[in-house]
Parts: C-alpha cells; structure tokens; sequence
C-alpha cells in the first residue's frame, strides 16, 4: 500500500524457506514484534479501521491471533474471546473442525462468551487457505453473532483463501506470494 507503515511492516515480515515442512515458505511475524514501531503501527491500522464499527467482541485465534487480537480489543473497547485448540478451555464448549494438508483440526470457544446479536471481529496473524477463518466464524455465527469482517497481518493469495469466507470481508495489511 502507499502507507508508508504498510511498507515498513513488510520489511520485517520474515520469511522462512521450508518450515515447518519442504516447500512451504513460512511467514515470520516474531520478526514484527521484535520492532517496536511496526508491532504498534500493526495494532494502529486496525485500530483506525475498527474504532468507530460498533464491535463488541474481538475473537482471536490461537495462537498468534492471541498476539494481535488483545490489543486491538483493549483500544476499541471492546471484550477478547480466545477460539483455542481442541481441550484447552475447561468451560462447556462449542466446537468447529476444520480441513488442513493433512487431516483435520479443531477450534473451540466457551459457551457463553459471545451472546446473540453481537458484532464480531475474527482476528489472526495469517490467512492460507482460509480453513481456520471459516472454523472461526462458524462459531461466533453458531452463538448468534454478527461477524462483521476478519482482519490479518498477512494473506497468501495464491492459496484464494477469500473464496472460503462465505463472502464476509477480510481486510489484510500485507501481502505475501
Ligand atoms: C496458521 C496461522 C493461521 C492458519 C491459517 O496457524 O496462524 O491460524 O495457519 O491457515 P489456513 O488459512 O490454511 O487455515 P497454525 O495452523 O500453524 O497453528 P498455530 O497457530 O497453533 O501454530
């Protein structure tokens, strides 16, 4: 983007050949956070872009929407739901499976956490194929909740990851091939 932070947080995006397996090209945000003034302009334009859009809610997914998503919920005033990994919340929960490479997985989030009627904002680091976003709307959607739009630091659109989305928006900074 023109943004000159824009362009800045994409310069300390690290990218790792091979990891966690050959062939992939693994996106590094531990990079991002290490430099102060991208980790806080990331939080700022979301901030920008979510302050005034009556959000009650911010769901983040683990595990570094867990990074992200707290901040952004602290500064737009609203509550932080974390969607966990498969027998992590020792409340009742609601359950999502989800397609990978190989196999599935699972998120989970606590009954009660999001009531019908609220605004939701699903955030996480990254979007590839879409699966987890989908997983995670799924829920807020299954308690009642309006998922106004997903928001990522990172998309890789070659893996068309928005096609998944049932046609709800995803806002992304930054954008890897
Ligand atoms: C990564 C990333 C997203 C998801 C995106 O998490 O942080 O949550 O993959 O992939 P998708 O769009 O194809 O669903 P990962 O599965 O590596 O789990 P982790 O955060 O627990 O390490």
């Amino acid at each position: 983007g023109d943004d000159p932070r824009l362009r800045h947080i994409k310069t300390t995006i690290g990218v790792v050949p091979n990891f966690p397996k050959p062939g992939i090209m693994f996106q590094d945000i531990t990079t991002l956070l290490l430099d102060p003034k991208a980790f806080k302009d990331t939080i700022d334009l979301f901030v920008e872009r979510y302050k005034s859009k009556n959000i009650s809610v911010v769901a983040g997914i683990e595990a570094r929407g867990f990074i992200f998503g707290p901040p952004i919920a602290l500064a737009i005033g609203a509550k932080f739901v974390p969607l966990r990994k498969p027998r992590k919340l020792p409340g009742q929960v609601i359950s999502e499976e989800y397609e990978l490479e190989y196999g599935r997985d699972c998120l989970e989030m606590h009954v009660g956490a999001v009531k019908p009627g609220e605004h939701a904002l699903v955030v996480d680091d990254l979007v590839a194929t879409g699966g987890t976003l989908c997983a995670a709307m799924n829920l807020l959607e299954r308690a009642g909740a309006e998922v106004v739009e997903c928001a990522c630091v990172i998309e890789l659109p070659d893996l068309k990851g928005r096609e998944r989305l049932k046609g709800k928006p995803l806002y992304i900074l930054v954008e890897a091939h």
